[in-house]
Order: structure tokens, then C-alpha cells, then sequence
């Protein structure tokens, strides 16, 4: 295939690179004219792995955009889209928080998706830089024509090992308005790599780009509150605590508990994190982790609290399960016993019913109640299978922070993770 690339950067020189070693033609173009330089000698002034052996025997075509956008069959944009240099992470963060900067990006697809017009030819055109979600929508699609077919596709790789993380990629992530881009992105990935090919909207593919950092960051963050408490508590080590963990393939490294849904509950975890948020404070350990995911569960509580009072309206509220988790009556440190008493807190009508908990069945919760002749605005706080029987009264709204409860006539299903489909 004949393969372009608009922009030669840190990511892009090495990604071309990566693609011509198997097989495809390349043409590369960029605004900055030291790369060329940088390919004409072979050379490169950063380090990366395989690099500078491809460079050493390359046939990178570089040519002028014109001549790139015709010529190519798939054309990459893998363009900046720099942070304000005072949020690299050198100095305290300013007070303020700033999206990345687009112009750069914007740019170049306005000028690719000109070239395009002019020989009236419809190409796919595959942008790789990190935006925040919305970003393609908002501001890179109205710069767009008919002929500027795009598909998002970024990257999960480590300068340094580019090359590698590119072709043995855990997944390829794609993200597209039409099964037709992403049809042939996947066919063009099938000569490449036989990482899973993960379609999706353009939307989520932005926001499983930045989570998939985020989630590092976290977990660095966190295992580095544990290093300064280790450094504090006599006779711990931070080795000694991560070797454990790494052994811990079920529960802490695998996609257990990576599921949208209630806050964690349970007789050890809210508790355990208090107890260590209390220790950190005891220690001043210089940022206590702890008390930040407690307040996110508690935080997040209170915003599901916000959802039910905004779809009961006047309606009653009946929250299902009290249980912590499914199939089971232990109700020790329970989200959904936690959200009963935030809407009690309210005043709200709510009213709490769990089929392993209670001996009656809901019909005649319902009726002890005398709720028979009201609205009733449903939310599921633990995801029982037995609710998925369950007639709701026609005309009500349920919340479902798990998305499990399948769609039926004259009820309202609210999928709480769901984002609006634009
Ligand atoms: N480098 C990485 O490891 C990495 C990893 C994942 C994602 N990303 C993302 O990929 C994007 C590119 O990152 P990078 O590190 O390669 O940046 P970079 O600054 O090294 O490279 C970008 C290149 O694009 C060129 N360019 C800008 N406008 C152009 C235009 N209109 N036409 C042609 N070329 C143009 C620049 O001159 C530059 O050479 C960013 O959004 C970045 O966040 C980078």
C-alpha cells in the first residue's frame, strides 16, 4: 500500500519507519525542514529503539503535500498538539488547567483536506495525535470535505520503543464515523501487527487514549504514596508491598473491578482507605491518596444522589439492593445503603429493597408501602440478577449504573456511563 505521513516528529518518523519495514511504500512530508536533514543523513538526534538501523536503509519518499495526498492510498497525520509548556510537569501546576493547544493540527487538516478538493478524490485520512474527547467533532470535522475521510487512531507507545510498541501494540484503537474507514485502517493494520483491532466511536477512541494515561499516572501515583509511607513505617518496604501485589494476577492486575458502577464497599475497602487516609495524615505523608479516593466515592455518591432527584422529579424513589455486591445479604459498607441515606439526607421519598436481604418479595414492598398508586423512579444500586425480571411500572425511569437492565416498553432506562449518541 502506499502509505503517507504528515508529519515526521518523534512519533511519526519512527511509525513511517515501522510501516515501509513491512513492505509499504512511504511518503512523508513535514512542515519543519531539519527532518529532512534528519533523513538525509540517517540520522536522528533522539533516541529510539531501531531507529537509526531503519533509517540506514530507507526509502522514505518526502515530497510536497500535493504530491503526498495524491499519491497515497492511507494518510497519517501524526501532528503536535503541545500543552503550554508551564503544565510539563517541571514546576508546581499553575492554578489554572488548559486543554492542549490545536493550531498545529487544525492547520494541517485544513490543508490536507484543500489538496484532497482539488483532485476531488475521497482518501482516508487517519489522525494519531492526542486530543481531549470532542476535540475531532468540534474542531477538526468542520475542517473538513466529503473527500477527508477520517478515522482517530492514537497510539499507545513510550518514546524510546516506538517501533516496537507500535507493531506489537496491545491493542489498535480506532475510532470512526464510518464502517468503511475503519474497514480499511483495519485490512491496512491486518499487514502490520496482530494486535486486536478495537472499533469504536471517535469520541470514546479520544477518551480511551487519555484514560489509558491517566490510569498510569494513578497507579503511579498511588504506589508513590505507598513509597513515602513505607519511608515512614518502620520495617515496610515499598519492594516488599509491590512484589506482593505483582503476584496478585486476579484481583489487582487483571480487569477485575474495571467496571463502571457503584463506589466500592464491602467491610475492608472504605474502611481500609479511611484507616490509611487517618495514617497518612499521622504521618504527614505529603499528599494523602487516600483521602482523595475516599472523597471521589464520596463525591461520586452524591452525584448519583443528583441523578435520582433529576428523573424522580415528584416521583418516589425505590433503590434495589442493599447488598454490597450481587448475590449475596452482607450489607457492610454498602454504596447503595450509603446513597439511601444521602437521598434520606434529601428528604426525599425513597424508599431500599434487596430480594436476598428483605423477606418480602417487591410487589408487596410496593404495596406495605402504599406506593401501588404513585410514580415510582427506580435506581439499581446492586446489580442482582434477579432484577432483571422485574416488571417496572410503565411510565417510570431507572437508573442503571451497571447498563444491564435490557430496554422494554414504557420504561425509561437510564444508562448511567452512557453518553449522549450525537
Ligand atoms: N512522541 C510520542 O511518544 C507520542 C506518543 C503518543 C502520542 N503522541 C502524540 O502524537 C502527536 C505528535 O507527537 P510528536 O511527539 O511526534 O510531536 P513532534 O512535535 O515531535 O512532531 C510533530 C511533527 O509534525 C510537524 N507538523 C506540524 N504541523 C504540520 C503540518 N501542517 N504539516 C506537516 N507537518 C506538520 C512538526 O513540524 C513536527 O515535526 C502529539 O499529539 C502527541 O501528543 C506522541
Amino acid at each position: 500500500m502506499k502509505v503517507g505521513f504528515v508529519g515526521l516528529g518523534k512519533l511519526g518518523l519512527p511509525v513511517a519507519l515501522a510501516v515501509e519495514s513491512k513492505g509499504h511504500k512511504v511518503f512523508g512530508y513535514d512542515i519543519k525542514k531539519e527532518i529532512y536533514t534528519q533523513i538525509k543523513n540517517r540520522k536522528i538526534d533522539y533516541k529510539e529503539k531501531h531507529a537509526n538501523e531503519l533509517l540506514k536503509k530507507t526509502n522514505i519518499e518526502i515530497v510536497e503535500l500535493k504530491k503526498l495526498v495524491s499519491l497515497s492510498d492511507i494518510i497519517f497525520v501524526p501532528i503536535q498538539t503541545p500543552h503550554d509548556k508551564k503544565y510539563e510537569g517541571i514546576n508546581d501546576i499553575p492554578k489554572t488547567r488548559k486543554d492542549f493547544d490545536y493550531t498545529f493540527l487544525t492547520k494541517g487538516i485544513k490543508m490536507i483536506s484543500k489538496e484532497l478538493k482539488k483532485i476531488k478524490k475521497k482518501k482516508i485520512v487517519i489522525i494519531i495525535s492526542t486530543v481531549l474527547p470532542g476535540t475531532i467533532r468540534k474542531k477538526v470535522l468542520p475542517l473538513t470535505n466529503k473527500y477527508t475521510q477520517i478515522g482517530y487512531n492514537p497510539f499507545f507507545i513510550a518514546m524510546g520503543t516506538t517501533i516496537d510498541d507500535f507493531l506489537y501494540s496491545e491493542i489498535i484503537l480506532f475510532g470512526s464515523d464510518n464502517k468503511f474507514v475503519s474497514d480499511k485502517a483495519k485490512n491496512f493494520y491486518r499487514t502490520l501487527t496482530n494486535s486486536p483491532f478495537f472499533e469504536t466511536t471517535i469520541e470514546n477512541a479520544e477518551l480511551i487514549k487519555v484514560v489509558y494515561n491517566t490510569f498510569i499516572s494513578t497507579k503511579i501515583a498511588f504506589i508513590n504514596s505507598i513509597t513515602e509511607m513505607c519511608h515512614r513505617l518502620p520495617n515496610t518496604s515499598i519492594d516488599e508491598v509491590t512484589r506482593a501485589l505483582s503476584l496478585s494476577t486476579k484481583r489487582i492486575i487483571s480487569n477485575l473491578y474495571l467496571r463502571g458502577g457503584m463506589g466500592d464497599g464491602g467491610g475492608c475497602h472504605p474502611r481500609d482507605n479511611i484507616a490509611m487516609s487517618y495514617l497518612a495524615k499521622r504521618h504527614n505523608v505529603s499528599f494523602n491518596i487516600f483521602e482523595a479516593i475516599m472523597l471521589q466515592r464520596q463525591k461520586y455518591n452524591h452525584w448519583l444522589a443528583e441523578m435520582c432527584l433529576k428523573y424522580s422529579k415528584k416521583a418516589s424513589i425505590i433503590i434495589l439492593g442493599k447488598s454490597f455486591k450481587p448475590e449475596t445479604n452482607i450489607v457492610t459498607g454498602s454504596p447503595s445503603i450509603y446513597l439511601f441515606n444521602s437521598l434520606k439526607k434529601k428528604k426525599r421519598d425513597v424508599y431500599i429493597w434487596d430480594p436476598e436481604v428483605d423477606k418480602i418479595n417487591l410487589e408487596n414492598f410496593i404495596k406495605i408501602n402504599s406506593l401501588s398508586n404513585k410514580k415510582i423512579c427506580y435506581f439499581v444500586g446492586t446489580q442482582h440478577k434477579a432484577f432483571l425480571n422485574i416488571n417496572f411500572k410503565k411510565g417510570s425511569n431507572v437508573l442503571d449504573p451497571f447498563r444491564y437492565i435490557k430496554n422494554r416498553d414504557g420504561v425509561n432506562i437510564i444508562e448511567i456511563g452512557e453518553g449522549e449518541k450525537i
